[in-house]
């Protein structure tokens, strides 16, 4: 069973097309919607919070949990691999984040490789990372790229409102407001230059792809997340087949710490055939 972990339900993006990849497997989600959002947050507390909700669903029969938010991964992944699971007594368990399968997909360089390489080292394209302020400040997207890909001009643009206001279900002229002040913001830090590729850098916001797609120019490639998340666990898995083994009855079970009718009815909104959500606590 694998274990997929949000503060909310933007994680859901990763697990449906997870759930498309691996159709035999048995995932579980937790969305901390008590917490979420944690983009604005102090970053020992994101760890806390991650940290408490991946041992929460190790608890429920997970060994391999991924997090499916670039906030967690790009604050706590490191951390909880190298500092608490070795000694957290979960012997046989992994947590993987969703950073580096975006930097290699972005820099068309596999992780392991952190020197340029021809042609890489020379391209120049503009790579724009709209995150939480989290994740911009914690600068993680434009240091590895920049190891594979020197000369890759790398903007990042916090939108720090905007995964809190989809979990509010705000409606769409609010999220368009949001979307339009963070492509300006980029476009500032530019000099108006319109980016080569973007990369969504939360899982939140490919629920509002269709309003980043509006306001940049239609020759901007947006990097899909969730189909590069499926990719590289497709490849982790197919190395480390033990964790895809599948255990229990049910293929796919959705936990939150909030309100799980309300969670349930919000889910279905993007996703209309998602089963309904039980409460848990961490
Ligand atoms: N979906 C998350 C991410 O990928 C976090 C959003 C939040 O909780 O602020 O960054």
């Amino acid at each position: 069973m694998i274990g997929i972990f949000d503060s909310g339900l933007g994680g859901l993006t990763v697990l449906r097309a997870l759930v498309a990849r691996f159709p035999d497997s048995e995932f579980i989600y937790l969305g901390d919607h008590a917490n979420v959002p944690y983009g604005n947050r102090p970053s020992d507390e994101v760890v806390e919070l991650t940290r408490r909700s991946v041992e929460a669903l190790y608890q429920r029969g997970a060994k391999l949990v991924l997090l499916g938010c670039n906030t967690a991964t790009a604050v706590a992944a490191r951390r909880l691999q190298q500092n608490w699971l070795p000694h957290a007594g979960w012997a046989g368990h992994n947590v993987l984040g969703i950073v580096a399968p975006t930097v290699e997909a972005a820099t068309q360089t596999p992780w392991a490789v952190t020197t340029p390489q021809y042609p890489q080292k020379y391209i120049t394209d503009i790579l724009a990372v709209f995150g939480t302020t989290r994740t911009v400040t914690s600068g993680v997207y434009p240091e590895e790229i920049s190891k594979r890909c020197p000369r890759m001009r790398v903007f990042q643009q916090v939108a720090a409102n905007l995964a809190g206001a989809i979990e509010d279900e705000a409606p769409d002229v609010e999220l368009d407001a949001l979307v339009a002040e963070a492509v300006a913001g980029l476009r500032l830090q530019t000099g108006g230059q319109e980016p080569h590729r973007v990369i969504l850098g939360c899982t939140h916001f490919p629920l509002v792809e269709h309003l980043f797609a509006k306001h940049l120019a239609p020759s901007v490639r947006i990097l899909s997340q969730p189909d590069v998340v499926a990719d590289s666990l497709e490849h982790y898995l197919e190395r480390h087949p033990h964790f895809a083994d599948c255990e229990g009855a049910s293929k796919l079970q959705l936990l939150t710490t909030g309100d799980a009718e309300e969670i349930s009815a919000r889910a279905r909104v993007f996703w209309p055939d998602v089963p309904a959500f039980s409460h848990t606590s961490t």
